[in-house]
């Protein structure tokens, strides 16, 4: 399964602080579902940006799933919930309400995450904040399910593909 990781930081993305949260989301995804994580960007916090790298990387098929970090809040450049609902088809609204319901047991303060979740043609996209510790936290949650929501995601495509072929 491939896995895109698009990290949304001004100061990043500027290179004037280290990403730290995209290799944690690829060395957590990695070890425990083994999963390929070599599709990786680091994007300022613009709406266009987001959006358009959410596009390609959905429509190229290049990932069945495209986690981001960052840019959730509620500062005036947070803008990575707008910018993936312009990218998304179907919201998955169940993800980030069980991601906020298993946070605000460990923090108040999850409740000022606006983080969204959708499907774009065959790929999850999951918005997370961009704090490691809430990355981890929040990984917790998601990862026990998504073997299960890829497998409907793109199981379903497959056996559409295999009806047309007949
Ligand atoms: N969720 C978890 N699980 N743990 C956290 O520490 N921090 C919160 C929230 N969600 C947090 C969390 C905080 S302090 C903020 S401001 C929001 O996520 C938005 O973060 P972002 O702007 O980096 O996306």
């Amino acid at each position: 399964m491939n896995v895109a990781i698009l990290t949304v930081s001004d100061r990043s993305s500027r290179g004037e602080r280290p990403d730290t949260a995209g290799p944690l989301i690829a060395q957590i995804i990695g070890e425990r579902l083994g999963w390929d994580c070599s599709l990786t960007t680091v994007v300022p916090d613009e709406f266009d940006r987001i959006r358009d790298t959410l596009i390609e990387w959905a429509d190229s098929d290049r990932a069945a799933l495209i986690l981001t970090t960052g840019g959730t809040g509620f500062s005036p450049r947070d803008v990575t919930p707008e910018a993936t609902r312009a990218a998304i088809e179907r919201e998955a609204p169940g993800i980030p309400e069980a991601l906020r319901a298993a946070s605000l047991a460990i923090t108040k303060h999850a409740m000022l995450s606006r983080q969204v979740a959708g499907i774009r043609r065959r790929s999850l996209i999951v918005n997370m904040p961009g704090n490691p510790k809430a990355v981890k936290e929040n990984l917790d949650v998601l990862i026990p399910v998504l073997p299960h929501a890829l497998e409907l995601l793109r199981g379903e495509a497959r056996a559409e593909a295999g009806h047309r072929a007949v």
